[in-house]
């Protein structure tokens, strides 16, 4: 593995700079939201971990606070069916925050509208939500997104934390696997 990662890329859909720029877009917007408010922003682990470091480092509201929740969504195989377990909850209590939900991709998006309805059941002042990337299959579910990094075709992706099988989570672009990962 390590830098043979690479080698295993189809294309790079979205570069390390295309990314940044973006990011300082979406912190720039949460700034002037959230200006003079109280600003949570909760992490979904693993996935929302890069996305998470390099946005929450941009934004330059004070007092921003970050905390993480882990899920595993129970389906058939690779399809998500929106039955949510908690593997590891937040830390921090709702009650009158502004959170603000911080996601890699969404997908069917049902993952999503369950954790909003979940964290909006905890008396929160607002709940929103960030994500780096959407499919168009995210139409289905009606999910509100506050803040969409890039809408991007309904093709498997890999890097800067998604991973295929646990792995690629750590490349710093987002690109589409070669054929030959998926058969080996
Ligand atoms: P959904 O929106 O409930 O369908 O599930 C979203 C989750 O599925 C994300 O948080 C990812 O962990 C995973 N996922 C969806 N699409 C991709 C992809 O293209 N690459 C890697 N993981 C993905
Ligand atoms: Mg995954």
């Amino acid at each position: 593995m390590g830098s043979a990662q690479t080698g295993d890329i189809d294309h790079v859909l979205l570069s390390e700079e295309q990314i940044a720029a973006k990011l300082d877009e979406l912190a720039e917007r949460i700034d002037a939201d959230y200006a003079g408010k109280d600003l949570l922003l909760v992490g979904v682990l693993k996935g929302a971990v890069m996305v998470m470091a390099d946005l929450s480092r941009r934004i330059k509201h004070q007092g921003v606070e970050m905390d993480w929740m882990a899920v595993s969504s129970y389906g058939s195989g690779t399809k998500s069916s929106g039955v949510v377990r908690i593997l590891k909850d937040l830390d921090a209590d709702l009650t009158g925050r502004n959170v603000l939900i911080v996601e890699d991709i969404i997908d069917s998006g049902l993952t999503l509208s369950w954790l909003i309805s979940n964290l909006r059941s905890r008396g929160p002042a607002s709940v929103e939500v960030a994500a780096m990337l959407r499919k168009p299959t995210a139409a289905k579910v009606e999910v509100d997104v506050r803040y969409v990094g890039f809408d991007i075709p309904n093709e498997f992706v890999v890097g800067y934390g998604l991973d295929y099988a646990e792995k690629f989570r750590t490349l710093p672009f987002v690109g589409t696997l070669a054929p030959h990962v998926y058969s080996s």
